[in-house]
């Protein structure tokens, strides 16, 4: 018997950015109580096969998308339900409040959801010190790192150099998000001249803080679906010729394409089923315009191992979800894994 529908029908009543946070402080619980982790891990880990990619090994293909763990509160109990990288974050220099309340909402009938978070959270040195915490070494903890609102675009640089010096030891691999659509002017920096300053400069900063003898950390760059085509092959050329080590794509998107209930008035980025086949094209054509050079992992609106398959058969060579663990619960990543074992 399937009991997460019973628990989703309770957390549905509640205010959904409230359920989160009481999922959240269930699962960090979880994590810190050893033999519940051990429980946990016994219940929800299944072998698989591991993927090596950006010089890391991955336990499994399936990771957390970032924004669900955005202070690094839960991470060690998220990793117990499966995933083989989770990514925390997005992670700003300084604490913030993120916009007013209330800023995420549910889309049941299109297993969707819209947010409008702008990035919350207790900042940088609050999330070095959760991640300090004694970690599975399985696991690949990622970190996804965005500029703080009142930080001006000209200056935005900074903060990612400043937040790649905090995580460069922590960190299994980083992200720069240039692609929320809920920090004004944010997705201005995929653009090219912008993006291209950007990634230089990270480049530089990685190899002056980088040991001769050792790894480089891995820098990933998370794009939005919203990108034209031309927009896109911008960005991919700066991308490859900045030496970056891969993309994620996509973020969560603007458009709300066939969709016509009231809810989806509601500002902010859309995540879960309507935006699959639009991150799956993108995962498509970034494999294709870069002859499958650039590692991309796919995620947007997987729920299940066919839409794991599909990413991955358009060149992805990991993936994430977010928006599906909500609809699913914690079983999902088992009973993906399990399902591509067929
Ligand atoms: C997100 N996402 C996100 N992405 C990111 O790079 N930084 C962030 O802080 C957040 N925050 C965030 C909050 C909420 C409530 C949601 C639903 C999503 C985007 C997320 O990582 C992912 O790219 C998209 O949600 C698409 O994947 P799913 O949710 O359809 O599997």
């Amino acid at each position: 018997m399937k009991i997460y529908p019973l628990f989703r029908a309770l957390l549905f009543r509640l205010d959904p950015e409230r359920a989160h946070q009481l999922t959240l402080s269930a699962v960090r619980l979880a994590g810190d109580i050893r033999p519940v982790g051990t429980l946990l891990r016994i219940i929800y880990q299944v072998p698989a096969r591991p993927v090596q990619a950006f010089g890391l090994r991955f336990s499994n293909p399936i990771g957390l998308a970032a924004g669900y763990d955005k202070d690094g509160l839960g991470w060690r109990g998220l990793a117990s339900l499966g995933f083989g990288h989770i990514e925390v974050g997005t992670v700003t220099p300084k604490p913030q409040p993120g916009n007013p309340q209330p800023r995420l909402f549910r889309l049941p009938d299109e297993k969707a959801l819209i947010n409008r978070m702008g990035f919350p959270g207790r900042g940088a040195e609050f999330v070095k010190q959760q991640l300090s915490r004694p970690r599975q070494k399985s696991l690949v903890l990622g970190v996804n790192i965005g500029k703080n609102k009142d930080t001006p675009l000209e200056t935005a640089v900074e903060d990612y150099l400043f937040l790649l010096k905090v995580f460069i030891e922590q960190a299994d691999y980083l992200t720069i998000n240039v692609s929320s659509p809920n920090t004004v002017g944010l997705r201005q920096l995929q653009e090219k001249q912008a993006l291209d300053h950007l990634l230089q400069q990270l480049y530089l900063e990685r190899d002056k803080l980088t040991q001769p003898a050792t790894h480089k950390v891995p820098v990933i760059v998370k794009l939005s679906p919203d990108l034209t085509d031309a927009q896109l092959d911008d960005a991919l050329d700066v991308i490859l010729a900045n030496r970056m080590d891969g993309v994620i794509a996509t973020n969560t998107t603007l458009s709300r394409d066939g969709m016509s209930t009231p809810i989806t008035r509601e500002e902010g980025g859309l995540s879960g089923k309507p935006l699959f086949e639009r991150s799956l094209a993108m995962v498509k054509k970034i494999y294709l315009r870069t002859s499958g050079k650039l590692p991309v992992i796919g995620v947007g609106g997987i729920a299940d191992a066919a839409g794991v398959q599909r990413m991955m058969d358009a060149g992805a060579i990991l993936v994430q979800l977010y928006t599906g663990l909500v609809y699913e619960g914690p079983g999902l990543v088992k009973s993906i894994l399990q399902e591509l074992r067929k």
